[in-house]
This record gives structure tokens, C-alpha cells and sequence, in this order.
């Protein structure tokens, strides 16, 4: 999840200097500067490459903004005659719009120490699709729903060109250094029964077969948030390395469910973090008793929420590896 953000005083200084958010994920040295500041403050066992998922539709050709305090803004995509401008060519290309991501990746490859891992990672087609087709962020999914669930040879087409840049944009990741990925279905929860297995398993299922044709090793984490009773299917069907896990997954039933089968991924609620203190100790406490001996990446279930005072990160760290050794 987020390490980086408007949380730490050091990620506000550059973003101040550097203006504009997409300016910050297209500049390789702030980039790499701002990814590595959260593991010098607290050393986490792995950093995540500071860029966002909506760098994809930008690469493609859509206009994206980021606008203070409203979030993203883009042109909505309706229909196949509003895809007509995007292009994946671009993207392929060796200089194409996405090259300083990747630049940014060799470069904290290079700065971090050996025994860090490096996260790239990627927005999942129906998440990334949803800032397309919404225009940015929404509350009840509306547009997009109606265009998967009343013309799904049409949404196809747009969910077709998502899933080769996205394998694409992984790809030149991890040949730029990435040790692991990670696809963020954040918007996977909204989908009616029926629809799950189309919009969300099949495109990431591709995606990931893709990727292991060019890195047949790399780790692959997938975080179907809100995929709930579905986690299952989407484990065995996707063919992921390991699966994130929102807050609002019962631990012991990941533990049934999912975590004899693979490695999890989660899933501390963030507002436990903003609070900190015993609670968030405590709950800390009872995944690590659900999930702990077995495979666990120690995580949040979500981002890290901007007023999070940064000494509550710092005390959860502590915690944790005073359990762990
Ligand atoms: O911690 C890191 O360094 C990782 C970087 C990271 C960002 N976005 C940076 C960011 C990652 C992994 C993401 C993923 C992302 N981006 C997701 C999937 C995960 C999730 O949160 O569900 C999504 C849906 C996005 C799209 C996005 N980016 C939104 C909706 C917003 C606005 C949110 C807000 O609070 O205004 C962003 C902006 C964004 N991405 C920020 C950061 C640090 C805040 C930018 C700023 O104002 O400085």
C-alpha cells in the first residue's frame, strides 16, 4: 500500500518544489528520492516504486490531472468512437511516455540496499477502466457498469488495450528492476455476481500470463479489494504469486480459505494506524496470531491516510518485529 505520501514532511517538501503530481511520477530523481524516503525512516523489508495507476491511461493518450483536494480528472471514455486517440504504440515504443517510470525504477534498484525488494505495480484493467470511463473518482460506478454489463463486446475493446499496457507497463518494471509486482484491483468489489469472473479474473489471468511469458519467476501480488466471498476464485483462477487482503476480510478465514494455498498480503485497517496506540497494537496483534505462521506479508488493508502521525508507523514497525524475531 502507500508508504510514500502526504503523510511524511519529506514527501511534502518535493511535492511543494516540484509543483505538479504527475510531474513527480515523471521525474525519475524525485521519484526515486521520494520512494526511498519512507525506508530510511522506518525500514520497511520492501519499498514501493512511488508513481500511480493512472500513468497507464496518460501513456495511452488520455489527459489526466490530478486536481488539490478532488483527486483525478479525465476526459471521460463512453463509448469505442472516445477511444479513438489512445494508442498503445507509444507506450511500446523505447521512448515512449512512460520511459522515466522505468527510469526511476534502475535508479532505486541501484540506491536501495540488496536485501530490500522493489514493488512495481500496476492498476488492474476494470480499476484503471473506471477513472476512464467515470472521468476520475466515483461513488457509485454508474458508467461503467452500464457500459460492461450493456455492451461487453464494446467495454472488450477498451478492457483489451488496459490489459496488454498493463503487461506491458509490469514488464518493462520488472526489466528495469523490479523484484515483485503488484496489481491493484481497488474498484474489484463493486461488480454484480456473475460479472466477476469476466471484468476481474479473466483480464488479470491474462495479464499475468503475459507477464510470467517474459519473467517467469517475478512474484505477482493481486489486491481484488472488496472481492469478499470471491478472493478464492480469484487466487486459483488469476494464477497470482500471493493476494492482498482488505480490512474487511476475516483473518481466519483468509488463514482457511486462501493462506494454505498461497502467501497473503494485508490487512491492518489504516485508521487503526491513524489512531495508534494500544488498539491499533492489538489489532496488529490479531493478525499476526490468524496468519503469522503461515505465509504473511505484514500489511494494510488500504493506503495510509494523510493525517497518520508518522511515529504511529514507526511504533507498528517496532511491534511487529519484536514478534517476528
Ligand atoms: O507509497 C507509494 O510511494 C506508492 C505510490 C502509489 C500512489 N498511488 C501514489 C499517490 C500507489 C501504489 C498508488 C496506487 C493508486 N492510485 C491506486 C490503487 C490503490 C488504492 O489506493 O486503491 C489508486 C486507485 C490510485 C488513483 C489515485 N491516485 C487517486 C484516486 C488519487 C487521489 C487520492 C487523494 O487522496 O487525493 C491519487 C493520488 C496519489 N497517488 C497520491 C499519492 C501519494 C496523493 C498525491 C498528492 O497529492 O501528493
Amino acid at each position: 500500500m502507500r508508504q510514500a505520501g502526504r503523510y511524511l514532511a519529506e514527501y511534502r517538501k518535493i511535492r511543494a518544489e516540484v509543483g505538479s503530481f504527475l510531474d513527480l511520477c515523471y521525474s525519475p530523481e524525485h521519484a526515486t528520492e521520494v520512494t526511498l524516503q519512507p525506508i530510511r525512516r522506518f525500514g520497511f523489508d520492501a519499498a514501493i516504486l512511488f508513481s500511480d495507476i493512472l500513468v497507464v491511461p496518460h501513456g495511452l493518450g488520455q489527459e489526466v490531472r490530478f486536481v488539490e483536494g478532488e483527486g483525478p480528472k479525465l476526459p471521460p471514455i463512453r463509448g469505442t468512437s472516445d477511444m479513438k486517440n489512445l494508442s498503445l504504440t507509444a507506450m511500446q515504443s523505447t521512448s515512449g511516455p512512460l520511459e522515466p517510470v522505468y527510469e526511476a525504477v534502475g535508479r532505486i534498484r541501484e540506491a536501495l540496499p540488496a536485501e530490500t525488494a522493489l514493488i512495481g505495480f500496476a492498476g488492474a484493467p476494470w480499476t484503471v477502466a473506471a477513472y476512464m470511463v467515470e472521468g476520475g473518482t466515483s461513488r457509485d460506478f454508474h458508467a461503467i457498469k452500464s457500459w460492461a454489463l450493456s455492451d461487453p463486446a464494446g467495454f472488450g475493446a477498451l478492457m483489451d488495450l488496459l490489459v496488454e499496457a498493463t503487461a506491458e507497463h509490469l514488464a518493462r518494471q520488472v526489466a528495469a528492476g523490479a523484484d515483485a509486482v503488484q496489481i491493484f484491483d481497488s474498484h474489484a468489489g463493486v461488480l454484480p455476481d456473475g460479472a466477476f469472473e469476466k471484468w476481474i479474473i479473466e483480464p488479470t489471468a491474462r495479464i499475468v500470463a503475459a507477464l510470467r511469458d517474459r519473467h517467469p519467476d517475478v512474484p505477482i501480488i493481486g489486491f481484488p479489494r472488496g472481492a469478499g466471498l470471491r478472493y478464492p476464485d480469484y487466487a486459483s483462477e488469476t494464477g497470482v504469486t500471493a493476494v492482498g487482503l482488505d480490512s474487511v476480510v476475516p483473518v481466519t478465514w483468509a488463514r482457511d480459505a486462501l493462506q494454505n494455498r498461497l502467501p497473503v498480503q494485508g490487512n491492518l485497517d489504516p485508521v487503526y494506524l491513524l489512531a495508534g496506540g494500544s488498539k491499533m497494537l492489538a489489532a496488529a496483534d490479531r493478525i499476526l496470531d490468524a496468519l503469522g505462521d503461515g505465509p504473511l506479508i505484514f500489511n494494510l488493508g488500504h493506503g495510509v491516510i494523510k493525517e497518520t502521525p508518522p511515529d504511529h508507523v514507526a511504533d507498528l514497525i517496532q511491534h511487529i518485529r519484536a514478534r517476528s524475531t
